[in-house]
């Protein structure tokens, strides 16, 4: 008879953070495709450190996370900002400056990193 109860209580808590971003760091055995061997550990510091950079980002409660894999490897990097769950693949150390100043200070999303999702029966778009 816990369960219920745990439950609702665990709906009612308000959030911890305005907005929690998960930064994959996961690194796979040699010859297999992961996040950090393309750059995701020095996109994720660099995440960290700028999300603190100014006095309207330091305002917001904010925290950004290294994650293990997020399931999609092969678009890496990966990264998902919530509560909304906005997914950007194929990050590069580049595009964090936009993201932060772009998404988690002004609440604007970057849309040509954004994850598009499949078409069915179209492929995915190469890597560049
Ligand atoms: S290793 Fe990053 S999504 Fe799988």
């Amino acid at each position: 008879m816990r369960g219920p109860g745990i439950a609702l209580l665990v709906c009612y808590l308000p959030p911890m953070f305005d907005l929690h971003v998960f930064v994959c760091t996961n690194r796979k055995e040699e010859g297999k495709i992961s996040c950090a061997p393309q750059g995701g550990e020095a996109i994720c510091e660099e995440m960290k450190k700028l999300s603190k950079s100014t006095p309207e980002l330091r305002a917001k409660k904010i925290r950004v996370n290294k994650s293990g894999c997020l399931g999609i490897c092969e678009e890496g990097p990966n990264i998902v900002v919530y509560p909304e769950g906005t997914w950007y693949t194929g990050v590069k150390q580049e595009d964090v400056k936009e993201i932060v100043t772009s998404h988690l200070q002004n609440g604007v999303v970057v849309e040509r990193i954004k994850r598009k999702p499949p078409v069915p029966g179209v492929p995915p778009a190469p890597k560049t």
